[in-house]
């Protein structure tokens, strides 16, 4: 038995913020920000008042409507965040309120930028084992509430959204691969928000110090990214009998273009081939992943291979291959993340 992706949905905020209102902001410029990272703008939304739990609730909305799924259907629900709404309760308990998941579980998963890639992985266990049918998979960043817009290193790079995905159980030959997934402790200083958890509490002096703010070591956490991205790719490949030539399309974590590009020639795979929608969001952290395959997904074909691989805060890192399966059928009417009317059945004629 195999877990395969049978329908996605993403969800962005409407507020964009450029790199020319950053350059407003700190001493940075668009030009310098468009070459070191490959970023143009990124949603933010705090500005809207949203939180993590939103937008994964937004992201999951648009799947249920995209492919009309009856949210009973749902056996439980994985959401990937670095950024919960709440430190208690969970995020998850929130989302399956506003999903209307209630024949299921949910809980939530910190994996930093690994986040959904790890969350992708338990849930086809799950369903690998028999036990569950069908799990929705949701990763979700607020990013815009940690990072420190008076710290040009960060402000940069991050932006806010969702995107998820249904797994379902099948006995064809599609799905979800071997992956392989690694963490260590070796970046647990190079890539952190020093306060606000058990060690550091909150206090006066934690806000005075900014400490409630992402703080990075850019450089070393960018060559870091590299390496393990291109190595453990290579691993996910060769334990799953793949070649690089087999691979029709990777889909990796956006954190910096330069590191795609970077883990793109390691790996002797033509950047064509390589999805990359960075310059519209940023770093979302848990939903890059899944925006990338919900702004693709019209690309990705039956029996496909798809290599996708992340790294992420801890270090954590990991990469897994997926052969495309059959997705769900559309809903006649279908609807944009942010609710509008895109297509009518009519337009199927
Ligand atoms: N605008 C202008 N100059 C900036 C800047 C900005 N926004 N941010 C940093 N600089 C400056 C630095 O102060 C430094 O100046 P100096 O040489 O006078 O000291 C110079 O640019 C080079 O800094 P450096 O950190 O070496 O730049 P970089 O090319 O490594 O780019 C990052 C910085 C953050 C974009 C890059 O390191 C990166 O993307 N790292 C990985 C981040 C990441 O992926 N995080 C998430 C992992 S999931």
């Amino acid at each position: 038995m195999n877990a395969t992706i049978t329908a996605i949905g993403g969800f962005v905020p409407s507020y964009v913020l450029s790199n020319e209102m950053i350059s407003k902001m700190v001493d940075t410029t668009d030009e310098w920000i468009q070459k070191r990272t490959g970023i143009e703008e990124r949603r933010l939304a705090t500005s809207e008042n949203l939180s993590t739990s939103d937008l994964a609730g937004a992201a999951i909305q648009n799947l249920l409507k995209t492919y009309e799924i009856d949210p009973l259907e749902i056996d439980g629900l994985v959401l990937a965040t670095a950024t919960p709404d709440h430190l208690l309760t969970p995020t998850a308990s929130k989302v399956c309120e506003l999903s209307g998941f209630t024949n299921a579980f949910g809980f939530d998963l910190n994996g930093a930028c690994s986040g959904f890639l790890y969350a992708l992985e338990m849930a086809t266990t799950m369903i690998e084992s028999g036990r569950y049918k069908k799990v929705v998979v949701v990763g979700a960043d607020t990013m815009s509430s940690i990072v420190d817009y008076e710290d040009r290193n960060t402000c940069i790079l991050f932006g806010d959204g969702a995107g998820a995905v249904l797994l379902e159980k099948t006995d064809d030959e599609f799905g979800v691969m071997k992956s392989i997934l690694r963490t260590d402790g070796s970046g647990t200083s190079a890539l952190y928000v020093p306060a606000g958890g058990s060690k550091v509490p909150a206090g006066m002096q934690s806000i005075l110090h900014r400490e409630h703010f992402i703080k990075q070591e850019g450089a070393f956490v960018f060559k870091k990214a590299v390496e393990s991205m291109s190595s453990v790719s290579q691993d996910a490949l060769a334990t799953n009998d793949l070649s690089v030539e087999d691979i029709d399309w990777v889909v990796p974590h956006q954190a910096n273009l330069r590191i795609i590009k970077a883990v793109s020639e390691h790996l002797n795979i033509g950047i064509e081939k390589v999805k990359v929608n960075i310059h519209k969001y940023g770093n979302t952290t848990s939903a890059t992943i899944p925006l990338c395959l919900w702004d693709f997904k019209n690309d990705f074909k039956e029996g496909q291979n798809i290599l996708i691989t992340t790294f992420g805060a801890g270090f954590s890192w990991g990469a897994t291959c997926i052969k495309w399966g059959v997705m769900r059928a559309l809903k006649a009417v279908q609807y944009s993340a942010n609710g509008e009317l895109l297509k009518h059945d009519l337009m199927y004629q």
